[in-house]
């Protein structure tokens, strides 16, 4: 389908409140294309219906979380007047163009995915998977289309649900005619913002392992994870030299500062690589590099912060947002759907032609 427009959809599970790892990984970038003037149209989700997709049995959990990512959204500076923030169970379009995804996709093509293989052995459902989690991939192709999105920030996780957007809309485009628009995924542009390691050096950031940073983490919080982070084991001593190579802090360093950072906060290098270069060769001490990255991430999370702070005095006005840009997103996604049903030629109603068609039918019958 010939579309000039871009628009902008993505969004997340409201299963705990966004770490740093969701800020470089997407949230930042986020705010960004926003601010930049290019989009026609953005939508924020929080996905709560895929959230429930393995919560089923807590959903107070995705409720109290909801407001939780609402706050971040704002805090990190989502403008309300620019972003549609809406909540994915109030639309129920998006559950109706699932449905007719799931004829598209296969079972065996869903049992390849391989971001819900790995959340399967981690989940370990007993009793087998449920079939809405499984089939959560073709609802996020529904997440996506129904809004004829152009562009998906997210992170290198959720590669694989884009490609399988991608042949959704495809495979209806050839079945039903020209109607959906393929998406191009946008990943973050370095190594440390794709996959920010946890502050033990984990992997990944994630609240189950207790080795995030909040957003909404205090100062004080935000001073104590950071002096406890992993470094580099064999740098035993000021003097020894230092290894990079999985050493947290200069990955956040890698994922967060610039330049003028050190012009601000450690004038004796001009950049990240002179400090690296003092590291790797010996003299340069663990608790320089955590007080430089302290500062660095405060200086980035102290306005985010301070947003946040006023936001939850306004707790109404939060959810206010969130049923306006359902509303907004309703209106949008009821255009497509619109579309889809008449390409499907399952509009009965308002097909004038098949009344028509079925009126002579039966007419010449007698
Ligand atoms: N799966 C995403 C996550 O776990 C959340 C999500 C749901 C999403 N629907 C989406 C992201 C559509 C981008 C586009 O964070």
């Amino acid at each position: 389908m010939e579309s000039k427009e871009k628009v902008i959809l993505t969004g997340d599970r409201p299963t705990g409140r966004l770490h740093i790892g969701h800020y470089v990984g997407s949230l930042r970038r986020r705010v960004e294309l926003q601010n930049s003037g290019e989009y026609d149209e953005i939508f924020i989700m929080i996905a709560d219906a895929q959230a429930l997709t393995d919560n089923f049995d807590n959903p107070e959990k995705v409720r109290q979380n909801i407001i939780e990512v609402a706050l971040d959204y704002l805090s990190v500076g989502i403008n309300p007047e620019r972003t549609h923030i809406f909540v994915q169970s109030a639309v129920p379009e998006l559950t109706e163009l699932s449905f007719y995804y799931m004829n598209l996709v296969t079972v065996q093509r869903l049992q390849r995915n391989p971001t819900v293989k790995t959340e399967l052995e981690m989940r370990n459902f007993e009793g087998g998977t449920p079939t809405g989690f499984f089939c959560y991939p073709i609802s996020q192709a529904a997440d996506i289309t129904l809004f004829k999105a152009t562009t998906v920030p997210v992170g290198e996780d959720q590669k694989p649900m884009l490609e399988l957007t991608n042949e959704i809309v495809r495979r209806f485009n050839h079945i039903y005619g020209d109607t959906l628009v393929e998406p191009q995924i946008l990943l973050p542009d370095n190594a440390a913002c794709m996959r920010l390691p946890g502050t033990d050096g984990k992997a990944k950031m994630s609240k189950s392992l207790g080795n995030c940073i909040y957003l909404s983490d205090s100062a004080k919080e935000l001073k104590k994870k950071v002096n406890s982070m992993f470094t580099d084991p064999q740098h035993l001593t000021i003097e020894s030299p230092g290894h990079l190579e999985g050493n947290t802090v200069f990955t956040y360093l890698d994922a967060f500062c610039t330049d003028d950072d050190f012009a601000q906060f450690l004038p004796e290098y001009k950049n990240l690589d002179e400090l690296k270069a003092h590291y790797t060769r010996g003299g340069l001490g663990d608790g320089t590099c955590k007080k430089f990255l302290l500062n660095v991430l405060n200086s980035r999370f102290e306005p985010i912060r301070e947003r946040r702070a006023q936001w939850e005095q306004r707790i109404p006005e939060v959810y206010e947002i969130l049923r306006k840009g359902t509303e907004a997103a309703r209106e949008r996604g009821q255009r497509t759907l619109d579309e889809v049903r008449r390409a499907m030629q399952i509009n009965y109603f308002e097909d004038k032609e098949l009344i028509a068609e079925q009126a002579k039918r039966f007419a010449t019958k007698q």
